[in-house]
């Protein structure tokens, strides 16, 4: 099989903003993932992503590029990045930036161009319509709905006509049909390579062609959400294998995509395919809502379907065995926060580490988001001036005015999802704002910091990070390392509802690991495999004798078998 670098990777993704903040201002900056890279490589990471830094209206926190080559000045400059690509180069940890191709801020020197006439030289940067007459009413080119709520055509005074933008308005979406765009965004990409970054993640990236601009019917929505008009769509390929051509190949470097809009499988591996030719790596989305969310009313009736989990683990690692590499992730900064959503804060260690090896013995690069390793949870917000996320804002907006619920509802359904949640400062101690800085951050620290911080937990031997710390070192320098990265992957026991179970096997060794998702206590009898060693656990498992254990709530165990001849 085809090795690379990046498969024997442990990434780790940092949320510029609320990392660590090193010069007094409430926000993270370069500076402060500087001083915190010998922390990172502790911990068994060698490959960080770092969110979007560049100069920005921070409308999307940064997802607003203004100037592609630019730094954002409270993050620091170009030399901050310059000595963080250094020393984390030292320290052998590769880095990763955030390859934003879909959009603009509409205060990109590209878009004032391209708003301030019809027949200008950057017109065409952008997807321009005019509107459509209604009973004498001008109104939007199509019906269709943005990501963020809303239109997703935003009508312009300076040129009379609309301009589309799938996410927020000040995020007009480049035309990428247009073939100077696209040598734009090469030059963007090589330009930061030669910096000496060593890959991107692609922001959006299957959102780069529309289809034809018919309105979608029979909706009871204003402005009905399709994705589908805008992801996955064919022209998408050509437009990433142009990148890969000139900005990954001839560098080498990772290129891991950003794939919304529920891909097939098919779809999946027709940009990260061992044959693709695109992308390195795609991340998905389909275990992020593997439980009833999007029904309930409080989160206390947070149900976790433990096949339906099962059904997505099944359906990707199969699906790219010997076809194609995965990441291994289960949160970013737009998704709650694991522990509130797949753990349980009762059983907080034991669900915490749990959920790791769950996750991080599977085939594929794991992704910790900043935070997943000391178990950060979801923030407790109280009033709707908690929220910074412009998606939650909408949202929360949305449900009030336009679906008529009482505001404390709202509030609650849009808490549980909010993207804030995973924004919050890292806990890096019990001081006073956590110690991620000495003021007032940007966004209000979770108030449960004094428990769950790093501080409490790094010289712990019993704790989540150094359950993350001993599953990274597994991964990176035991005996199990060739297994554990490129051995096959299998899951047994479908129908148990209660544990997730799968093996990884190579020549050398067979591993058999074993996750409780309940609050019970159960029996697992092992009948094809018996236990040679137990390698690691989150010591809620009990060896009865050699095929029988019993796992406490949420017990987790990696086990060295062999076969019950
Ligand atoms: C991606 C990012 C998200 C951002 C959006 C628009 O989904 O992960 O944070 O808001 O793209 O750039
Ligand atoms: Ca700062």
């Amino acid at each position: 099989m085809m090795k690379k670098w990046w498969m024997e990777s442990v990434g780790y993704q940092i949320y510029p903003k609320s990392f660590y903040d090193s010069n007094r201002d409430g926000i993270g900056d370069l500076k402060g993932i500087i001083k915190k890279l010998p922390y990172l490589s502790k911990l068994g990471i060698n490959l960080i992503w770092i969110g979007p830094v560049y100069d920005s209206p921070m409308d999307d926190n940064g997802y607003d590029v203004r100037d592609f080559y630019k730094i954002d000045k409270t993050f620091g400059d170009i030399n901050d990045m310059k000595v963080l690509i250094e020393k984390a180069h030292v320290l052998d940890i590769k880095i990763i930036l955030d390859y934003v191709l879909n959009h603009t801020s509409d205060e990109h020197p590209w878009f004032i161009e391209s708003r301030s006439s019809k027949n200008n030289k950057y017109r065409d940067y952008y997807i321009w319509q005019e509107g459509k007459l209604i009973n004498d009413k001008m109104v939007e080119p199509t019906n269709w709905g943005s990501f963020f709520g809303g239109s997703c055509w935003q009508y312009d005074d300076i040129s009379h006509s609309y301009y589309m933008k799938i996410f927020s308005n000040k995020m007009p979406d480049l035309n990428w049909k247009n073939p100077n765009v696209r040598a734009s965004m090469v030059e963007v990409g090589k330009w930061w390579l030669n910096l000496g970054i060593d890959g991107f993640r692609i922001d959006a990236v299957s959102h780069l062609e529309r289809a034809s601009f018919e309105d979608i019917e029979n909706s009871q929505e204003k402005y009905p959400l399709d994705w589908h008009k805008f992801s996955n769509l064919p022209k998408v390929h050509d437009y990433v294998k142009e990148l890969n051509q000139k900005v990954f190949s001839p560098n080498n470097c990772l290129a891991i995509g950003e794939v919304g809009g529920e891909p097939t499988i098919e779809s999946a591996l027709s940009y990260a395919g061992f044959d693709a030719n695109e992308l390195s790596m795609v991340f998905f989305f389909d275990h992020n809502w593997c439980n009833n969310i999007f029904e309930i009313e409080d989160p206390k009736d947070l149900k976790i379907d433990v096949i339906k989990l099962k059904q997505v683990f099944l359906k990707w690692q199969v699906g790219f065995s010997d076809k194609g590499w995965l990441p291994l992730n289960w949160l970013n900064h737009d998704q709650p926060r694991l522990m509130s959503h797949y753990g349980k804060l009762k059983y907080f260690k034991a669900s915490g580490k749990m959920l790791a090896t769950l996750m991080y013995m599977m085939r594929g690069t794991p992704f910790v988001y900043q935070g997943e390793e000391i178990g950060m949870t979801n923030y407790p917000f109280s009033k709707v001036e908690d929220f910074n996320d412009i998606s939650s804002i909408h949202y929360y907006q949305y449900l009030v005015n336009e679906k008529k619920e009482d505001q404390s509802k709202a509030l609650i359904k849009a808490s549980m999802k909010s993207r804030d949640n995973a924004r919050t400062p890292m806990q890096w101690n019990d001081h006073k704002f956590s110690g991620f800085s000495e003021v007032d951050p940007w966004l209000n620290v979770n108030p449960n910091y004094k428990e769950i911080n790093v501080a409490s937990q790094i010289n712990d031997n019993d704790s989540i990070w150094t359950h993350y710390q001993n599953l990274f070192a597994l991964r990176k320098s035991s005996k199990y390392r060739e297994t554990i990265i490129y051995g096959t992957w299998e899951l047994i026991d479908f129908e148990n509802d209660k544990i997730i179970a799968y093996l990884r096997n190579d020549q050398n060794y067979s591993l058999l690991i074993i996750n409780n998702l309940t609050e019970e206590i159960l029996n697992y009898e092992l009948r094809s495999y018996l236990i040679e060693t137990v390698v690691l656990s989150n010591n809620e498992v009990q060896v009865m004798n050699e095929n029988v254990l019993s796992l406490k709530p949420y017990g987790s165990i990696v086990l060295e078998v062999k076969e019950n001849l």
